[in-house]
Order: C-alpha cells, then structure tokens, then sequence
C-alpha cells in the first residue's frame, strides 16, 4: 500500500511537503502575519483533557449524527479551500469523489478550480455522501452573486456557506516572501466572465468600504435563495446571537484557519460561548486545527454539531490524489471512535463537557 506508514494527518502533512514546491506550500500551510493563531488553533485542542468514563456499555456504538435535516455517517466535513489544483491537478474533483466515498460533507469554494457543476455531477448521485454545500464569497457584482447561486441551486448543491470573516485578505507574509502566485491554468473558474472590481487606489480600508459585507447583505442573499444559509467566521456570541435574528440556518466557528487576523483566540476557546449564545436555535460548527480524533470529540463535547477539516485534506490530495484526501478522512474518522471508545462514549450525544476536565 502506497499509504503504508501514514498513520496520522501529520505524517501526510510530511509526505506532502515533500510533493509541493515552496510557493505552494506557503499557500496552503501558510496563516497570517505571526500565525500566531494558525499556531494557537492546533495547539488549543492540545490543551484541553479528556477525562474518560470507563466500564460504559459500547455495544451499537456509532458516529452518526442529524445536521439539516439530513442524517450523516459522521461530523466530518471538508472545508471550503480555494485553489485545489494547485495542489493536484483533478483538484476539487478528487476530494469530492472521496469525501463522497467517506461519507464525509464536501464544502465547495467559490474559488475552486473546476466547474461547481461537475463537482455536484461527479457525486451526487452516490448515495452513501456526506451533504455537498457551496461556500460563497458574495462578489461587489450582485447580479453576478445572485447567477452564481442560481448555478449553484440547479446544480443541487444543499446549502450555501457564506464566508464573513475575510472582507479583506489578511497581512499574508509568508506568500508574500515566497512570492506565490497562482501559476498559469489554475484560475477561480466559477467566477469567470464576472466584471472587474472597481480598483480603489488608496488604502485598504477603501477597498473594504466599498465591498465588505453587512447584516443587510445577509438579508439580500437570505431574500434571494431557497437555500439554507450558514455563516462561516463567527467567533462572538454577540454575531451568533445578530445570526439567528437573520435567519440564518446554522454558524461556523471559523478563524479562517489562521489565515486572515492573526492573534484572534482559537476556535476552540471561542466555541463554548457560541454554543452557549445559539442555544440549540441551530447547528453550530467548528474548524481550525482539527488535526486528531481527539480533537473532534474535544469539539464535540463543547457543543459543536460537526467539524470542518482543511489543511489536512490538502496534504493528502497534494500526494495522493482523492486516494490521499480518503486516507486522511479515514485516519481522522477511525481515530475519532477509538476516542470515543476510550472515553465511554457510544455516540456523539455522550460526548458533553464533562468529558473535558
Ligand atoms: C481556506 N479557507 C477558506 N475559507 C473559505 O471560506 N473560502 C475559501 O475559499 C477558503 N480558502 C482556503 C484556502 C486554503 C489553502 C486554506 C488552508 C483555507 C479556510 C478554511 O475553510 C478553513 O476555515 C480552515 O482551513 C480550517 O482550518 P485548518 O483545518 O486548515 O486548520
């Protein structure tokens, strides 16, 4: 087996390292600034202690879990990640095909790099997937943002992410030294045709001025889909709370992996208050250096609904095509029962708080 010897996410990280030139990496392992927070993401999982029950009866013991109306084999979602054929050159095709494979949900970027339409073609009609979701990047053009969610509505995807976090990109210093670009013939595809953003010479705060996002544009795209519509890069109470009087169908706990503020707290330290904050009105999500089983059911046990993976599912589709991103899924998935085992837990509604001390 090609994978022998890979028998953790950071042995793939190790064994992608080795595929992907520095550009690239800098990309996809990169965070902002510091990345202080990119650091402090994995390492707050770390901190938090399980404390186990033992002698609990196992038998029937599962991961399944209800999320949207829908049930799912397991809460574990691949986040929305552009640019995937940097990566490897099937991209977004080959982590949907396995996340499909896994049961895992597939959240699609805006800026992926094949047609949202082939990736929804290629799996939905497996019926063992996970859900399939489109993370949107509401664009300054809203005739083209609302074509776009019509393509994305048709194509069947079942909910969209919008992404709040990031009205500007963040301070990326280690891109900038490596001097990353996009190479030729990997470009953001579903965005094509779109009219070029009116450029604002100045500075950044002008740019964001004129496209950041607000309550009212979560009102529009509310107003302008049948979808469900979840916001991704919440991590105040007070904005979870402004979520659900909008109408919103669920969060996502989200520092965008480190990669935009630098310095923010992790989302596992940000995550109780959420949960506390939405009490149960929605799914609350969560990702960030989700890089063990344990860390699943850490995030569980505070009162996450599933977890999203990132970088991980790159390591593994930058080595070893959709086979590397089953893998990883795999690894993650089989760590996460024997977590559960271990802690006396027979499905996720054991897993509370009083499984961290
Ligand atoms: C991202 N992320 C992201 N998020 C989003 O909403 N839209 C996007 O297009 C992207 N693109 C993207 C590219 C790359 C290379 C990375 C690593 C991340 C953020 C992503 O969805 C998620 O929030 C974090 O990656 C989760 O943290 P970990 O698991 O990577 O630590």
């Amino acid at each position: 087996n090609v994978f022998d010897g890979l028998v953790s996410l950071a042995d793939h990280e190790a064994r992608a390292s080795q595929v992907l030139d520095a550009q690239a990496q800098a990309y996809f392992n990169g965070g902002a600034a510091d990345e202080i927070t990119l650091r402090d993401n994995a390492a707050a999982w770390q901190r938090l202690r399980l404390a186990p029950r033992v002698l609990q009866p196992l038998s029937g013991g599962h991961t399944r879990l209800s999320l949207l109306g829908r049930t799912l084999a397991h809460p574990i979602l691949v986040a929305p990640m552009a640019h995937q054929r940097l990566a490897h050159p099937h991209g977004e095709l080959a982590t949907a095909l396995a996340a499909a494979a896994l049961g895992a949900g597939m959240v699609l970027s805006t800026q992926a790099n094949v047609p949202l339409e082939q990736v929804a073609q290629l799996v939905l009609g497996d019926a063992d997937r996970g859900p399939l979701w489109f993370q949107l990047y509401i664009q300054p053009d809203r005739a083209f943002t609302q074509a776009l969610v019509r393509r994305v509505e048709a194509a069947g995807y079942e909910a969209l992410v919008l992404t709040v976090d990031a009205p500007v990109s963040g301070a990326r210093d280690r891109e900038r030294r490596a001097g990353f670009r996009l190479p030729p013939g990997v470009a953001a595809v579903n965005l094509a045709g779109m009219a070029p953003a009116a450029t604002h010479p100045g500075s950044v705060l002008d740019h964001a001025s004129a496209h950041a996002l607000t309550w009212a544009d979560v009102d529009w795209l509310c107003a302008h889909t049948r979808l469900p519509v979840l916001l991704k890069g919440i991590t105040h109470p007070a904005d979870a709370r402004e979520a659900l009087e909008h109408g919103v169908a669920g969060i996502v706990v989200s520092n965008h992996g480190g990669r935009t503020l630098d310095t923010v707290t992790p989302t596992a330290e940000r995550l109780p208050a959420v949960v506390d904050a939405v009490r149960g009105a929605v799914p609350v999500l969560v990702d960030g250096g989700i890089r063990r089983g344990t860390d699943v059911l850490k995030a569980m046990a505070l009162g996450a609904s599933a977890v999203l993976l990132g970088r991980p599912v790159i390591h593994g589709l930058a080595h070893g095509g959709a086979q590397g991103v089953s893998h990883v899924i795999r690894l993650l998935r089989d760590e996460l029962e024997m977590a559960m085992a271990l802690c006396g837990c027979r499905d996720l509604g054991q897993a509370t708080p009083e499984l961290l001390v």
